[in-house]
């Protein structure tokens, strides 16, 4: 079975101001430093990727945007292209969060561009893909995962699956303080884990990464990452203190 580096990712969302998302990225930064066998990565808002950028430097933190648009320039009034992502120093974006897809109303076609730019362009990239409550309720979950995975994913080379994480967030999950019970997320990982042999091969199945996100807390991380599928985390509410992110990524390094 191939081994799979945990990776947790902390996304502010639209939160933190210049001198908090300092302040924050340094302390995440003492938090988890001395921590080996894991991969963590920050999203915090685009005005302040250079800062925290330089807060980082020389740490083992990476730097992630929350989006990225499937242009390379030209008139997009705003929007930001991978390539500036890549000046201001991010190795990572977000695509397909589900609050693009449900707030902003993103569709699968304008998150699969966004997928080839962003490779193309040289960033790895963290897809979101989950099902709403009415969806779970009606027996959906896989197949509505299976469809985003199978439409976010077109086009995308085996080669470049290397870098690419799945992020599982169930819908009804995000901010709400539900969480999907460890068995429930690890079911819908070994089937995306199955779509994902199914779009490429068992290979490549076998060495994704695929996280879990939706109301991840230290208090509930730990049985979450013992699951056999479940490779690290997406962090919304529980990135913003660095304690309680800390003791999430100390969780994953120490699964498995
Ligand atoms: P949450 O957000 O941890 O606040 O539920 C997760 C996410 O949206 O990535």
């Amino acid at each position: 079975m191939a081994t799979r580096i945990p990776i947790v990712g902390g996304n502010w969302k639209m939160n933190t101001n210049r001198a908090s998302a300092v302040a924050l990225a340094r302390a995440v930064s003492s938090a988890v430093g001395g921590l080996g066998g894991i991969e963590v990565v920050l999203f915090p808002p685009f005005p302040y990727l250079l800062e925290v950028g330089k807060a980082i430097e020389g740490s083992r933190l990476a730097l992630g945007a929350q989006d990225v648009h499937c242009e390379p320039d030209g008139a997009f009034t705003g929007e930001v292209s991978a390539s500036m992502l890549r000046d201001c120093g991010c190795a990572w974006t977000l695509i397909g969060h589900s609050e693009r897809r449900h707030v902003i109303g993103e569709g699968d076609d304008l998150v699969n561009r966004k997928v080839l730019a962003a490779l193309g362009a040289g960033l790895n990239v963290i897809l979101c893909v989950g099902e709403t409550r009415g969806q779970r309720e009606a027996g959906q979950t896989d197949a509505v995962n299976q469809q985003q995975l199978t439409s976010g994913l077109h086009g995308v080379t085996r080669e470049q699956m290397r870098r690419v994480v799945i992020a599982y967030e169930p819908v009804w999950a995000i901010g709400t303080g539900l969480t999907a019970t460890p068995e429930d997320a690890q079911a819908a990982h070994a089937a995306i884990r199955g779509t994902l042999g199914r779009l490429f091969d068992s290979a490549t199945a076998g060495g994704a990464r695929i996280q879990y996100g939706g109301s991840m807390k230290p208090g509930n991380a730990a049985g979450l990452m013992r699951m056999p599928d479940i490779d690290g985390g997406l962090i919304g509410g529980a990135s913003l203190n660095a304690d309680d992110f800390g003791a999430i990524v100390q969780a994953a390094a120490h699964a498995g």
